[in-house]
């Protein structure tokens, strides 16, 4: 891809935690034009289709128009940069890479919604971003854009790094917040959903890194601009972090809606040791699997929903003929049960006996008694916890029984 049509990862603005060399290459223009007319960002955001690049695909406009309506007191935009799962690796590139970037596309949505909280909610193992963050909200602080957030809202702004737990768990929404109120990262049942009722009551804005970081150059340069980057009528551009056999595994931006066959086969420079292409988990492992009858699907939210399984983060980890669908499938689901915070008995119980299973499977010693009883979990299990993890963690099992059955089924001949 062209780097000019990038919007996140151009070369001269990795300048890390540096705002002068920010401001310097175009950061900041986004900001001053929200300040010129804070009332109309959220349309414009709504006019990009710019979507939640945290997982779900939710339009971000949908998210701040409840926050920008309540009442004046307290609210808060929390930057999501907790990122733990499989194959996922965007938002700690952005934090460490161009901070600035995601600060100022966190400040354009407190214009936008006059919260006078923003935190950048980091986790603390990946020490650089962690680093460069905290630095870099330390010199917007000091900025006279940021005083000038402050002086069109009428009220300080606190902007503020926070470690986050490093837990997988502590990246869903309702857990960022309990973290943000100082507790441990147990996941709600929303409704109420933050906008309604998030840190302390108050309602809150909780966006993925990458979401945020997209916010200031559609401020600059307009919404037509970053829905032209798209293919089709997928707008804008996308994160992928492609990983597993391929010969050039790594974080691309391209146009939202770009083929899987272009993303591994152009980008990935094809299949390692030339061997054929097999499957991909998507989005982080929690999605339907993805196989060669789906290699021409445009990765965009819409498109891969059609064919039944979810673009989540953009993560797509890619495997080929000879690799044991069973058995990465139950390394995935081995992370889902250590990742379960046991709050729900279905999850916490649910996931540990998908492992059990997985890896009895697996090592030979399975019987077709495990396989039915694998497949009535999938059955009894989804919608019976307070969070997306237990079903994540069903739809990859459930996927690889429905697209690969014959490696269950040889297992237990
Ligand atoms: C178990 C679990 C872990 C999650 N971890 C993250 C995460 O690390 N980062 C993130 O942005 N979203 C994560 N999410 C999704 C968030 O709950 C939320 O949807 C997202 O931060 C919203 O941002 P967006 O609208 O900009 O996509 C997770 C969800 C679940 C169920
Ligand atoms: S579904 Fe699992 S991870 Fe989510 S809150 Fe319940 S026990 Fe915790």
């Amino acid at each position: 891809m062209d780097e000019l049509n990038q919007n996140l990862m151009r070369d001269e603005i990795r300048v890390g935690a540096n705002l002068d060399a920010w401001l310097a290459h175009g950061g900041g223009e986004g900001l001053a034009k929200a300040l010129q007319d804070p009332a109309a960002i959220i349309a414009e955001i709504a006019q990009a289709d710019l979507r939640g690049m945290g997982g779900a695909g939710f339009p971000t406009h949908k998210k701040w128009t409840p926050v920008a309506a309540a009442p004046e007191g307290d609210k808060y935009v929390i930057c999501n940069g907790n990122e733990d799962e499989p194959g996922t690796f965007k938002d700690r590139f952005l934090l460490e890479h161009t901070p600035h970037q995601v600060i100022e596309g966190a400040l354009i949505a407190a214009l936008a919604t006059r919260a006078n909280h923003v935190i950048l909610y980091v986790n603390p193992h990946q020490q650089h971003s962690l680093a460069a963050t905290r630095e870099a909200a330390r010199q917007w602080r000091a900025h006279r854009l940021f005083t000038a957030i402050e002086q069109t809202i009428g009220r300080t702004v606190e902007l503020r790094v926070l470690a986050s737990s490093g837990l997988y768990i502590g990246g869903e929404e309702t857990a960022v917040i309990a973290s943000v109120e100082g507790g441990f990262p147990f996941p709600r049942r929303k409704p109420p959903f933050p906008a309604q009722q998030g840190v302390h009551g108050a309602p809150t804005i909780v966006n993925n890194t990458e979401t945020l970081a997209h916010v200031p150059g559609i401020l600059r340069h307009g919404a037509q601009w970053y829905r032209d980057l798209g293919v089709g009528d997928a707008a804008g551009t996308k994160l992928y972090s492609l990983s597993g056999d391929v010969l050039r595994p790594g974080l691309y931006e391209l146009p939202m809606g770009t083929s899987l066959a272009t993303l591994v086969f152009q980008y990935g420079g094809a299949m390692l040791q030339d061997k054929k292409f097999k499957a991909v988990f998507t989005g982080g492992p929690s999605n339907t699997l993805l196989t060669q009858r789906e290699l021409d699907v445009a990765l965009d939210f819409d498109s891969v929903r059609q064919r039944h399984s979810r673009l989540g983060t953009g993560a797509m980890i890619v495997v080929s003929e000879g690799t044991s669908i069973v058995r990465k499938v139950a390394e995935y689901v081995s992370f889902f049960a250590q990742g379960s915070c046991g709050q729900c008995p279905p999850c916490k119980g649910g996931t540990f006996q998908l492992m059990r299973l997985l890896n009895r499977l697996d090592t030979g010693r399975g019987v077709r008694a495990d396989l039915d009883a694998l497949e009535n979990l999938c059955r009894i299990l989804p919608g019976s916890g307070r969070c997306g993890l237990i079903d994540g963690a069903v739809t990859v099992v459930e996927s690889s029984l429905n697209r690969f059955r014959e490696e269950y089924e040889a297992l237990v001949a």
